[in-house]
Parts: C-alpha cells; structure tokens; sequence
C-alpha cells in the first residue's frame, strides 16, 4: 500500500503583500496544506501573524490551514485561532502549563491538535498523550526563521517518533519542518514523515511563467516523494 504523503508550504517565506494570491497560487500548482508559522518574539525571537490574518486567509481557500505555534503561553491564543478557521493546531509542550489541557482546548474547539518537538526536546513528553494526538510535528531546525539548514540529526528522531505511531496503531500524521528540499524530502520520508513543511524551497523558488506559479518546485517535490511510496 502507498502511503500518502502531504505538501505544506510554510506561507512564513511567501510575499505578505500578496499573501492571499499567494496561498491560492500554491495550492492551485498541487501544494495540500497551508503551513501557518505564529511567533510571539518570546518563545522565539521573531514576531509573525496571528488569527486575523488566519480570519482573512479563511475565505480563500478550502486547504487544511494547519497553525504552527511558536508562543507562550499557548492556551489564550487557541480559541481565537479555532475561530479564525484553523484546521489543524500545534504547539510546543515546554510552552505550555498543562499539555494535556493545552490539547483539550484545541480538539474541543474542533481542531486536530499535535506537539511539536524541537530538535533537543526529548520525546518523552509523548508518553501519555498519544490517544489525544492527530500530527506529531518534529523541527528539523530550531524554530524562528525560514530558510535555515536541515540538521541531519533529526532523521533518527523521525524514525523514533515513526515507531511509536506504528506502535499506537492511531492514525497520527508524521509532520517534518525546517530545510526541506528537492534534495532531501526522499530521505524524510524514508525515515517515515508523511507531511513535509516547506517554505524557503517552495516560495525561494523562481516563480513559473504560467498561471500556477509554484508548479515546477511542487511537482519536483512530488517526483521526490514518488521515488519513495
Ligand atoms: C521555522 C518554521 C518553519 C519554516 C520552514 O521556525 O516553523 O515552518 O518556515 O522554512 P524552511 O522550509 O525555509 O526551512
Ligand atoms: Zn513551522
């Protein structure tokens, strides 16, 4: 059986003057998610977009919108997010007072919910929540800023956190974030990612001539992906 794997561009390198076209144009060329990076300039050192632009993006396309929080504290800001139309909601464990509520609020606000992992923050934190997780996502970079280099590393914990999803038998999505590329999404998805952030690779591209803009760099992401499933 083919496993299914997802494209999610990270909006965070897209043009914010144009964020909406944007978001309609990398879809339009076969991209499945909208990647949404939140940071708060705390738990980060950078300061990005929040649920009014969530709002405003809402309108404009029918694709998963799956927000990335990178802010503490975590629990003030999901409720307005699930209200601006985030389908998906994840954020970091050691940014949160009480993971187990931080997941609560987000699926009874009807959203799937997930944890993301830095790549020094250690796996345990996933030993008593795997029934309330939808998407693990692993950072293959420390968070903050687009456009920085995959650390190779983070394939061992790909594997790890693979295992354990097998293991749990629950459909939970395999989410990688930071560096990947044209020349590395194989090997992601070999150690057993299924979803596949990608900012700078996608919108760095040089845009293509014809209505779809990022055409040429999805299918070459895709081409990738078919060499594996
Ligand atoms: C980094 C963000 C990523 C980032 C990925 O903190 O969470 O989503 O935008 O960008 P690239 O693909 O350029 O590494
Ligand atoms: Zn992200």
């Amino acid at each position: 059986m083919s496993r299914t794997f997802r494209i999610a561009p990270s909006i965070l390198s897209a043009n914010f003057a144009k964020l909406g076209q944007e978001v309609t144009d990398v879809i339009a060329s076969g991209a499945d998610i909208i990647h949404f990076d939140v940071m708060d300039n705390h738990y980060v050192p950078n300061l990005t977009i929040g649920p009014l632009v969530c709002e405003s993006l809402r309108p404009v396309t029918d694709a998963i919108i799956d927000v990335h929080l990178m802010v503490k504290p975590v629990d003030r800001i999901i409720p307005d997010f699930a209200k601006a139309g985030a389908n998906i909601i994840t954020f970091h464990p050691e940014a949160s007072e009480h993971i187990d509520r931080s997941l609560a609020l987000i699926r009874d606000s009807g959203c799937k919910a997930g944890l993301v992992f830095n790549p020094a923050t250690p796996l345990n934190y996933l030993d008593h929540v795997m029934d309330k997780l939808d998407m693990i996502l692993l950072m293959s970079v420390n968070p903050g800023f687009g456009g920085q280099k995959f650390i190779p590393e983070t394939l061992n914990k790909i594997r790890a956190v693979r295992e354990r999803i097998d293991a749990s038998g629950r459909d939970i999505w395999l989410e990688v974030d930071g560096g990947v590329k044209t020349d590395n999404i194989a090997e992601v998805a070999r150690a057993g990612a299924d979803v596949f952030v990608a900012g700078s690779a996608v919108f760095g591209a040089g845009r293509d001539s014809d209505a779809h803009h990022y055409d040429s760099i999805v299918a070459a992401l895709r081409a990738e992906l078919a060499k594996v499933a």
